[in-house]
C-alpha cells in the first residue's frame, strides 16, 4: 500500500488543480450539520492541526489511535485513508485509474470490494458519481476484485464536494457513522424528561471540545436532567454532576440508572444535590476535585432577560474557576442564548456583535475574562426560527 508519506500539499498544486494526494495521509469529512463545529471537533481530537480543504472537508495526519479517537465524533462523517483528490474534471477519470493502479486496498486476494459515491454541497459541475463508480467498479473487478454491494470486505467512496469544488475518493476507514443510533438516544426517551434537556450531539460536541487528559471529573454543575452527564458516561469520562432542584438531581439518577441497564456506560458518574455558585465549598465537602466543566445554564428568553439570570451564570464562571482541580489550561464549554440568524454555521464566530439578551457580547466577553477564563472560540448554533445558542469554549488563565 503507498500513499502514506507525512507531506502537506503545496497550495499551489491544489490550485492548479494536480492530483496531489499521493503525499497525504487522511481526509476527514464532515456532516453539514454544523461545518466549523466539525472542524472545531476534529482539532480537538485529531493530534495535529487539520489542513482546511473545505468547510467540510479536512486533510490530517493520521495516527494509531485516530480512527478510536473518531468513533467519539458527533459530526465526522467519513474518514478516508488512503485517499485522492481532484479539483479537475477533464483528468478526473485518468487521476482515479492511476490512484487505482497503485493498489491503495493491497492485493485483492479473495477479497471483495463496494463502490459508493456520495454529493455534499449539491455537487461537482460536469462530474457524474453514478459514472465515476461504475467505471472505478469496472477497473477494480479487473484488478481480480470481487464486487458486493452489501457486505463488502473493503469500500470506495467517490465523493463530490461541492463545497470545496473537489472530487475526493479513497479508502474508507469508517464503516459506520460513529453517532450511529442516535435516534433512539433522544432525550424524550429517556425515564426523566424535561424540555431544558441538551440535544445528545450538542452535548457530545461541547465534551469532545474540552481536553481533559486528567483522572479528575468532568462536571456539569448545572446538570438539570443529566444530559451532559450521560453523554459524558458513554464516552467513558468520569463525571460530575451538581444541580440546586433535587428534582432534577433525582431524575438524572433514574437517567443515569438506565442508561447503566442498557450497557452504554462506560465510566462512573456522581450527582450530587449543591449550588454551582459555590462548588469550592461543594467539593471539598465532598472531597472532590474536578477537570473541566461543560454546561448549559438555565435557559429562556424571560430567565435571561433578569439580571437573576445574568449573575447567576458570572458567577458560576468565578465558581468554576476557583474549584479544586482546576487550574491554568483547564478548560470549560458553555451554551449562551443567542440571536438567531446573525451568525452562520461554515464559520466560528470572530466578532463582537450580538447580545446575550440584552447585554452586548463585550460584557460577555469581559465576564470570562474577568473570572479568569480566556474564550478559546464561538460557534452559533441554531436551535428554532427565534433561537440560537452559542456554544463558547474557553481555558482558564
Ligand atoms: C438548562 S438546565 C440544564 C439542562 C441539562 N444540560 C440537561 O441536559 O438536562 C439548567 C439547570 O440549572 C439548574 N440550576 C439553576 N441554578 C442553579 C444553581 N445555582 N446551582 C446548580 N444548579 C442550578 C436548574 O435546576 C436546571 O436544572
Amino acid at each position: 500500500m503507498g500513499y502514506s508519506i507525512r507531506l502537506r500539499p503545496s497550495s499551489d498544486s491544489l490550485r492548479s488543480g494536480v492530483v496531489t494526494a499521493s503525499l497525504m495521509e487522511a481526509m476527514l469529512i464532515g456532516s453539514g450539520w454544523h461545518p466549523s463545529l466539525f472542524r472545531a471537533e476534529m482539532s480537538a481530537l485529531c493530534r495535529s492541526r487539520p489542513w482546511r480543504l473545505g468547510p467540510r472537508t479536512l486533510i490530517i495526519e493520521s495516527d494509531d489511535e485516530l480512527l478510536e479517537r473518531l468513533s467519539r465524533s458527533a459530526s465526522v462523517d467519513e474518514y478516508l485513508s488512503p485517499f485522492g483528490l481532484t479539483s479537475e474534471a477533464d483528468s478526473l477519470e485518468v487521476a482515479l485509474a492511476a490512484w487505482l493502479s497503485d493498489s491503495p486496498f493491497g492485493a485483492p486476494a479473495g477479497r471483495s470490494i463496494a463502490v459508493r459515491w456520495s454529493k455534499r454541497g449539491g455537487g461537482v459541475d460536469g462530474v457524474s458519481g453514478k459514472r465515476l463508480a461504475h467505471t472505478c467498479g469496472g477497473n477494480l473487478s479487473d484488478q481480480g476484485w470481487m464486487i458486493d454491494l452489501d457486505d463488502p470486505d473493503e469500500e470506495l467512496l467517490i465523493c463530490l464536494d461541492g463545497t470545496s469544488g473537489h472530487v475526493i475518493w479513497g479508502r474508507r476507514a469508517l464503516r459506520e457513522l460513529p453517532r450511529a443510533g442516535w435516534t433512539d438516544r433522544v432525550p424524550t426517551e429517556r425515564p426523566f424528561f424535561r424540555p431544558v434537556s441538551l440535544d445528545p450531539r450538542l452535548a457530545r460536541l461541547a465534551l469532545n471540545l474540552v481536553d481533559i487528559g486528567e483522572a479528575e471529573p468532568l462536571c456539569d454543575p448545572m446538570s438539570g436532567t443529566g444530559g451532559v452527564v450521560m453523554e459524558g458516561c458513554m464516552l467513558g469520562i468520569s463525571m460530575l454532576g451538581v444541580d440546586l432542584d433535587e428534582e432534577m438531581v433525582e431524575g438524572a439518577r433514574a437517567n443515569l440508572d438506565w442508561l447503566d441497564e442498557s450497557g452504554e456506560s462506560e465510566s462512573e458518574a456522581i450527582l450530587l444535590h449543591g449550588d454551582a455558585t459555590d462548588l469550592k465549598a461543594l467539593l471539598e465537602s465532598e472531597g472532590m476535585r474536578v477537570s473541566g466543566f461543560v454546561f448549559d445554564p438555565p435557559y429562556g428568553r424571560n430567565a435571561w432577560k433578569s439580571d437573576d439570570a445574568w449573575t447567576l451564570f458570572t458567577d458560576v464562571l468565578a465558581s468554576c474557576r476557583c474549584s479544586p482541580g482546576i487550574s491554568a489550561g483547564s478548560e470549560l464549554a458553555c451554551f449562551l442564548p443567542w440571536p438567531p440568524g446573525l451568525h452562520g454555521i461554515d464559520e466560528a464566530v470572530t466578532d463582537s456583535l450580538g447580545d446575550v439578551h440584552g447585554r452586548p457580547w463585550t460584557s460577555v466577553a469581559d465576564a470570562f475574562e474577568s473570572s479568569g477564563w480566556r474564550i478559546l472560540s464561538r460557534h452559533a448554533v441554531p436551535v428554532h426560527g427565534s433561537l440560537a445558542r452559542l456554544l463558547v469554549h474557553a481555558q482558564a488563565f
